[in-house]
Order: structure tokens, then sequence, then C-alpha cells
């Protein structure tokens, strides 16, 4: 197998000829155009990718590829899983949105190699507080590496927003995201948020293929309705994070008087990091009820927002109660002031047999990382982690020359995740710690 040479026949040429085949089909020809020029202005607006849309590489994607018989649905469906083999089932994706600030975009890259596989999406977002030519740095060297070019699944966002740490401008910056990525594909099954601080534990093989095998509605995400003292100091002080309306940094503004806890809904917490399924995702973002509409009115004035948004929701509504496990599949360790602490080599052990699929916080280049790349992902530096696509040479970049990116090669790390999950799954304790007030 090698790199495509030849691209297959443009769509605006097979679509002038179903004009040519038959007048009725104008609509037809009317319809995609107007996808098309959607897509145009959305990646114009939003991404820095060019504005023109390559079909999917052939040997990536040998499923997705257009077929030459003139069956004009195939333009409007071309980016959808081909129905060819129902039985086998295909591996899922994940939509990544990767978020960091000032100095991150460092950070951001290693993650991106360490977490990359052709079936996913990447949305990187490098917030206000980073200057322009981080993005557009961040933007040129993901453009520079062949295989992001040929898989067309990561995007930068150009214009970028406030994410506070404290305030709701980060849930904002969030959602947005969510909603970019939503745009971008119909092909992914679950949305993951990951800041700069976080790394993988398991390959994308590895989480792909235990993914492969649950159902596409599950939701991971801790979630508690006790709020203690430390969570009411969260929720009850009235905040305006200056990220929703002013354009330089600027410290957030606390008032004097507190409120009351809602009762028109129950407020469930948790921690920021979860494993989202995309029917839960499409509910916040286009749903028809409103409880994810007035619970971000609400939380607009709360300084802990993102933890409290989709905890929530998905405790409040039930079409989502019963499908959420309660564990993100985050290993985080917290120190005497109940304050995550960095994890470094000494944690190593401990992090691994936790059988989580990603751990934070870690610093920028800590010496674990490098032990994870070398153990457990069988990365090398600056370079994307390998994976059943890759086909070259095991000494050389053996991701240099791919292959079907539908072939996953799962290693040890599935069988940390699967054991992890058969225990969140077995013994009534899936049902018993779900949503529990
Ligand atoms: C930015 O990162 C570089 C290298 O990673 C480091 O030397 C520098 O101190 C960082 N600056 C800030 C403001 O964190
Ligand atoms: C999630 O919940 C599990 C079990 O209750 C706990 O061990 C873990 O530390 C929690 N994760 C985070 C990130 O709080
Ligand atoms: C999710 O994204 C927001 C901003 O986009 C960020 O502030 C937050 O830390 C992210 N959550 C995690 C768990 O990385
Ligand atoms: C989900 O919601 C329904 C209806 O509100 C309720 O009867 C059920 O107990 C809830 N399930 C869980 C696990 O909270
Ligand atoms: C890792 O961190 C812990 C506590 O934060 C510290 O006690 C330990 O010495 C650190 N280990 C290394 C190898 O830096
Ligand atoms: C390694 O890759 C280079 C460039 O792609 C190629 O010229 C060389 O023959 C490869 N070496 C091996 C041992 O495959
Ligand atoms: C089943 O429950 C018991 C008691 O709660 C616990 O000790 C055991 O570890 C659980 N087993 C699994 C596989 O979760």
């Amino acid at each position: 197998m090698q790199k495509p040479t030849q691209p297959p026949p443009s769509c605006t040429t097979a679509a002038l000829t179903i004009i040519k085949d038959n007048r009725t089909t104008t609509v037809y020809w009317l319809v995609a155009t107007s996808i098309f020029s959607l897509l145009f202005i959305l990646s114009l607006s939003t991404t820095s990718q060019p504005p023109s849309t390559p079909p999917p590489d052939p040997f990536l994607f040998p499923s997705r590829q257009p077929q030459n018989s003139p069956h004009h649905n195939r333009l409007l469906f071309l980016n959808q899983r081909s129905p060819s083999s129902p039985s086998l089932p295909t591996a899922p994706s994940i939509a990544y949105l990767i978020s960091g600030s000032k100095n991150d975009s460092g950070r951001i890259l290693r993650l991106l190699f360490a977490i990359y596989h052709p079936h996913n999406y990447y949305l990187l977002h490098l917030d206000l507080s980073a200057p322009q030519s981080d993005r557009d740095f961040l933007a040129l060297t993901v453009h520079s590496i062949p295989v992001f070019k040929a898989a067309q699944n990561v995007n930068v966002i150009g214009k970028a927003d406030f994410a506070y740490r404290k305030g709701s401008s980060s849930l904002s910056s969030t959602l947005h995201g969510a909603s970019i990525l939503l745009r971008i594909s119909d092909n992914w099954d679950w949305f993951i948020n990951l800041s700069a601080s976080d790394y993988p534990l398991v390959t994308q093989d590895d989480l792909l293929h235990i993914l492969s095998y649950l159902p596409k509605d599950l939701n991971f995400a801790n979630h508690t309705s006790y709020i203690g003292w430390r969570e009411s100091r969260r929720l009850k002080p009235i905040i305006v994070d200056p990220g929703l309306y002013l354009l330089e940094q600027n410290e957030i503004f606390y008032a004097t008087q507190k409120r009351d806890l809602p009762d028109a809904y129950r407020i469930f917490t948790g921690p920021s990091s979860a494993i989202l399924s995309r029917k839960f995702i499409e509910f916040c973002i286009l749903g028809t009820d409103n409880l994810p509409r007035t619970l971000l009115m609400y939380l607009a004035n709360v300084p802990s927002s993102l933890s409290v948004y989709f905890p929530t929701i998905l405790c409040n509504s039930q079409q989502f109660n019963r499908t959420t496990i309660n564990h993100g599949l985050q290993y985080t360790s917290f120190d005497t002031r109940q304050e995550p602490r960095h994890l470094n080599s000494s944690d190593f052990n401990d992090v691994i047999q936790s059988g989580a699929a990603f751990a934070s916080p870690f610093l920028p280049d800590d010496p674990v990382l490098d032990r994870i790349d070398r153990e457990i992902l069988g990365r090398s530096p600056g370079k994307p982690l390998p994976g059943g696509w890759c086909l070259g040479e095991p000494e050389n970049d053996t991701c240099a020359v791919w292959g079907d990116a539908d072939i996953l090669r799962p290693g040890p790390g599935a069988r940390r995740l699967e054991k992890r999950i058969v225990e969140l799954l077995s013994n009534g304790t899936f049902r018993s710690h779900q949503c529990v007030i």
C-alpha cells in the first residue's frame, strides 16, 4: 500500500454528469451544492483547514469510497459509512476536543500524537489568552503531518474563545467545540473533552476495540448529588465571568450575595472529564427538551459550571439517567486539600493499574510521559501513536505507510480497560451507583 497519488473524480464533475442524465435530478444537484457550500462556509469560518473537501483517502478508508456508478444519493451521503458489511462490528469513532491556553501548543501537539487514530476526529482549541501566533503555529504544524492531511480529521479553531477555569466561559467553549464536532462529521460515537495536562494510558486501538463491544448510548461520567460545604462554596456564590463579555483578560467579579440551590431539578456534580455519547451531546445542543438551555442560563453566574452541567442533565433526564456509568475512566489523585495533584514517575504503577483510559494532570514533558510513551503506547517522540493502520517497517517510521483504518490491533491496555469496565458493570454496582440521590 502506498500513499494515494491520483484523486478519484471530484464531486462537482460527478454532479454535472447527473444533470446530463436527467433534468429532474437538478434538485439533487442543488441540494448537494448547498450542502457542500455549507461545509465550505463552516470550514472557512471555524477551522483552519483548506476549504476544499477532497475525497476520503482510499488506503485509510477503503469502505468510504464514492462509487463510480451514477447513484446521485451517494453524493449526499459521501461521508457516511457504506453499509457493505453489516455483520462485522465496525470500529467506533471518538470526537476529541483538546483545549489549552498560553504556552500549551507543544503539549497539545504531544497529546494529539499520543491519542491519534485516523478513525477519530480532533478539534484543537487554544483559548484567547494564547497569542494568535501559537494558533497559527499549531495549524501549520498540523497541516504538515501527512497522515493528518490524508485522514482530514484534525482541525484547529481559528476564532478562539476565552475559557476561564472557574467561570462559565469554559462551559460555553466546550459546547462550542462539541457543536463544531457535530457539524464536522456524522460518524463519531463518543465525545471526549481533554485539556493539555491530560495523557492517555491505553492506545486508541485498545480504547476503540473495547468501545466497539459497548452500546453506543453509554456515558461515562463521575457524578454525585452529595453537595457538601466544599461543593456549595462553588455553587452558591454569584459571579460574573469576564470571558463572556470582555475582550481583555480580567478578574472574575464576585457579588456579595449568595443564592439557594435550585429545586426545579436536582444538582449533580463531578469532575469535568467524561466520555459522552453522541446522542447525549445532540440532546444538549440540538434537543427539544429545554433543560439543557435553562441549566445553561442558571450556570452563567456559577463558579464551577463545567462540573455541574453534564452530570445534572444526565441524571435529570429519563432518557439518559439509565445510561450513565459513574466513572469517567480518568485517573486523578487528590492531595490533602482535595485538589488534583501533579502525577509523576512515582505514580506510574498506580496509574497503569487503575485500568483508566486517561490520567490527569501532568506537568509539561514530565519524565513519566516519556515512560508512558515507551512502555504503554509504543510511540516515538514526535510521531503519531502506532496502530493497526500503520504498515511501515517497525525499525523505520511505521506510520509513514498506512492501510485500512478499520483494522485495530489491541494490546495489554485493552485487557486492563476491559477488566475495569467489567468491574463497573458487574455486581449490581452499575445500577446502584447510577444517579443515586
Ligand atoms: C512556556 O514554555 C517554555 C518551554 O516549554 C518555558 O520555558 C516557559 O517558562 C513557559 N512560559 C510560561 C509563561 O509558562
Ligand atoms: C470517580 O469515581 C471513582 C469511584 O467513585 C473514584 O475512585 C475516582 O477517583 C473518581 N474520579 C475522579 C476524577 O474524581
Ligand atoms: C473541557 O474543556 C474546557 C474548555 O474547552 C476546559 O476548560 C476543561 O478543562 C476541559 N475539561 C477537561 C476534563 O479537560
Ligand atoms: C430515571 O428517571 C426515572 C423517571 O424520572 C426514574 O423513575 C428512575 O428511577 C431514574 N433512574 C435512575 C437510575 O435514577
Ligand atoms: C512525586 O510526587 C510526590 C508528591 O507530590 C513526591 O512525594 C514524590 O517525591 C515525587 N516523585 C518524583 C520521582 O518526583
Ligand atoms: C526507511 O524509510 C526511508 C524513507 O521512507 C526509506 O528510504 C528506507 O529504505 C526505509 N528503511 C527501511 C529499513 O525500511
Ligand atoms: C462485588 O461486590 C463485593 C461486595 O460489594 C466486592 O467486594 C467485590 O469486589 C465486587 N466484585 C466486583 C467484580 O466488582
